[in-house]
């Protein structure tokens, strides 16, 4: 799971990021690229555009949904079996966060100083089973919040 997260643990806004951190941009592409990527419907609408490079597992309760790029399961099961990979990426966001939690290996977690506003909150990991094996910090630098690159895996 790939997750840019406040101190109080904001992940969205208004359907968007509450925050532009070109770095951590940077970051979410390299750890992705090639890989197939597993997203909640609202998630892929807040998007850009299509990620190169990279599949878009869709997940929706809506039968008649379909969009250009998309491909488009009903449930956590169909998402992993249309990756049928080894290693997936889950992109969030909240509601598919909160269903992955228990089968997910490891988190990449960009940990964003501060509290932020927001309206889309990371659901708590089960701290018993989640175990910090990196942390590199990033200082604040002209409006950009000081933020660290956590690495946390499932014992
Ligand atoms: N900071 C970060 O790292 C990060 C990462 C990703 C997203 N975000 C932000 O988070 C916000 C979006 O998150 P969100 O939690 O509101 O929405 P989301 O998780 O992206 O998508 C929710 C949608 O997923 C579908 N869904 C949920 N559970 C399902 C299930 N069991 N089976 C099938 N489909 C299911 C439903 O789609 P239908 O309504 O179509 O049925 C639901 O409305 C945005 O603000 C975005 O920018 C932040």
């Amino acid at each position: 799971m790939i997750v840019a997260m406040a101190e109080n643990r904001v992940i969205g806004r208004d359907g968007g990021m509450p925050w532009h951190i070109p770095a951590d941009l940077k970051r979410f592409k390299a750890l992705t690229m090639g890989k197939p990527m597993i997203m909640g419907r609202k998630t892929f609408e807040s998007l850009p555009g299509l990620l190169p490079g990279r599949r878009h597992i869709v997940l929706t309760r809506d039968r008649d949904w379909e969009a250009e790029g998309a491909e488009v399961v009903y449930g956590i099961g169909n998402a992993l079996i249309k990756a049928g990979e080894p290693e997936v990426c889950v992109i969030g966001g909240a509601e598919i966060f909160r269903m992955f939690m228990r089968v997910a290996d490891a988190i990449e977690l960009t940990q964003i100083q501060g509290a932020v506003e927001g309206d889309t909150y990371m659901p708590e990991w089960d701290r018993r089973w989640w175990r910090e094996v990196s942390r590199e910090k990033v200082e604040a630098e002209g409006d950009q919040p000081a933020y660290s690159y956590v690495r946390l895996i499932a014992d």
